[in-house]
C-alpha cells in the first residue's frame, strides 16, 4: 500500500462492524466478507426496510444524518466503519455539497461513537482543484477523513462491474434494445474497470490493517471505451451498429435515452470525466478479476434488466436487484 502515515492501534481483531449501504451495490460484498470472517455486520442505508440479503444477520438503521444522536447510536460498540455512502449525481434536494454535509456528520458520529478506524470508498483521481464536482466533493470529504483523528483507509476504486452493477450493465441493455450504439467522440478514452468483489477484498484487507492508507483500486486490464463497448456487443450477441458521434450529439442521445428508460443513463459530468479518462489508475493494479473473462461467463445475464439508478435511490419500495451477473 502507498501513502502510509503513523501508526494506529491494531483493528485486526475486529468484532463489530457498520458497513454503509450493505443492501445496495457494492456494500454488500463487503458485508459479505466480513460475515465469512465471522464479524458482526450492522448497516447505515436509505431504505431500511429493503429486502435484507442477509436475512437475520444484519440489522439495519436509517442514515438519520437530521438525527447525530440516533446515528451515534448505531454506531456505538463497532469497532470499523466501512463507508461507501455517496450520491452518483445531484438530482431534487439532493446535491454533492449535501453528500460531503453528510459525510462529515456521519463521520463525526463515528468518532463519538468511539469508532477506531473508517474504510472509506472514494474514487480514483479525486481533486480539489477537479473540474469535475464529483472528484472535488469525494477530494472534500477525504481531507476530512484525514483531519479526523481517526484511524483510515481511503480505498479509490476506478470503475466496479459485476453484480447489480449500473454502468457495464447498462451499456449491454442498450446494446441489446437498440440498432445503434453512439461512442461519444473518438471512444479512445481509457477505463480500467475493477471487479466488485475486488473492490470488497480491498475494502476488507484494509479494514484489518493499522496504518493509515490512501490507494487505488484498479482492474488488471485497461481498455478504451470503444473496446468495452465492442467487447459488450460481441458478448451479448448484439446486431447494434456502433458509430462514432461528437460529444454534443451523444450526450443529446444519452438524454434521449434517459427518457426512453425512465432514468438518467449517463450525466454530461460523467461523459466528460470518461472521455478526460478519469476512471483509470497510475498505480499498479490491485484487483484479480479479468473483466474480459468475467463478461463471457455472464454473457448471459449481462443486461437483460436496465438498472435503474433512479429507482435504485430516489423511488422508495422498489426492490434493489440482485446479482445478476456474478
Ligand atoms: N459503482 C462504481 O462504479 C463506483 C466507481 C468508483 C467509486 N465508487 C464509489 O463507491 C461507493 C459505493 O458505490 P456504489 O455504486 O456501490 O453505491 P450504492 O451501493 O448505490 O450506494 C452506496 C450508499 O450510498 C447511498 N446512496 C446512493 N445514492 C444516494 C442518493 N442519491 N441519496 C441518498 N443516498 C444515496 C446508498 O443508499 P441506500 O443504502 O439507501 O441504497 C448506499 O447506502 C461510492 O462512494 C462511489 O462513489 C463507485
Amino acid at each position: 500500500m502507498d501513502r502510509y502515515s503513523h501508526s494506529m492501534p491494531n483493528t485486526s481483531r475486529t468484532k463489530s462492524a457498520v458497513v454503509t449501504g450493505a443492501f445496495s451495490y457494492s456494500g454488500v460484498y463487503i458485508a459479505r466478507r466480513l460475515l465469512e470472517k465471522g464479524i458482526e455486520v450492522r448497516t447505515i442505508t436509505g431504505h431500511p426496510q429493503r429486502p435484507n440479503p442477509f436475512g437475520n444477520e444484519v440489522q439495519a438503521f436509517p442514515y438519520s444524518f437530521d438525527d447525530p444522536t440516533a446515528l451515534e447510536r448505531t454506531l456505538r460498540g463497532s469497532q470499523v466503519l466501512y463507508n461507501t455512502y455517496w450520491v452518483r449525481f445531484p438530482f431534487g434536494s439532493t446535491t454533492y455539497d449535501t453528500a460531503v454535509d453528510n459525510s462529515l456528520i456521519l463521520f463525526e458520529c463515528a468518532r463519538r461513537a468511539g469508532i477506531e478506524r473508517i474504510v472509506h470508498v472514494s474514487i480514483a483521481n479525486p481533486s480539489l482543484d477537479s473540474p469535475f464536482p464529483y472528484f472535488r466533493g469525494k477530494a472534500e470529504v477525504e481531507e476530512a477523513i484525514t483531519r479526523s483523528g481517526l484511524s483510515y483507509a481511503i480505498v479509490r476504486p476506478t470503475v466496479l462491474f459485476g453484480g447489480s452493477d449500473v454502468l457495464i450493465n447498462n451499456i449491454a441493455w442498450l446494446l441489446r434494445h437498440f440498432p445503434v450504439f453512439a461512442i461519444p467522440g473518438t471512444g479512445e478514452f481509457p477505463m480500467q474497470p475493477l471487479h466488485v468483489d475486488d473492490q470488497a477484498r480491498l475494502c476488507v484487507e484494509a479494514g484489518a490493517s493499522d496504518q493509515n492508507m490512501t490507494f487505488d483500486a484498479a482492474g488488471p486490464e485497461t481498455y478504451s471505451f470503444a473496446e468495452i463497448v465492442s467487447m459488450v456487443r460481441e458478448a451479448v450477441d448484439s446486431r447494434s451498429v456502433l458509430i462514432k458521434v461528437p460529444v454534443h450529439i451523444a450526450l443529446n442521445l444519452a438524454r434521449l435515452s434517459s427518457l426512453i428508460a425512465g432514468d438518467v443513463v449517463l450525466t454530461k459530468d460523467e461523459m466528460r470525466g470518461l472521455i478526460a479518462g478519469m476512471v483509470v489508475s497510475e498505480e499498479p493494479p490491485r484487483g484479480k478479476t479479468s473483466f474480459r473473462e468475467w463478461l463471457h461467463s455472464n454473457a448471459d445475464t449481462l443486461g437483460r434488466n436496465y438498472a435503474s439508478e433512479l429507482d435504485r435511490h430516489y423511488r422508495s419500495g422498489r426492490a434493489f436487484p440482485f446479482n445478476e451477473t456474478q
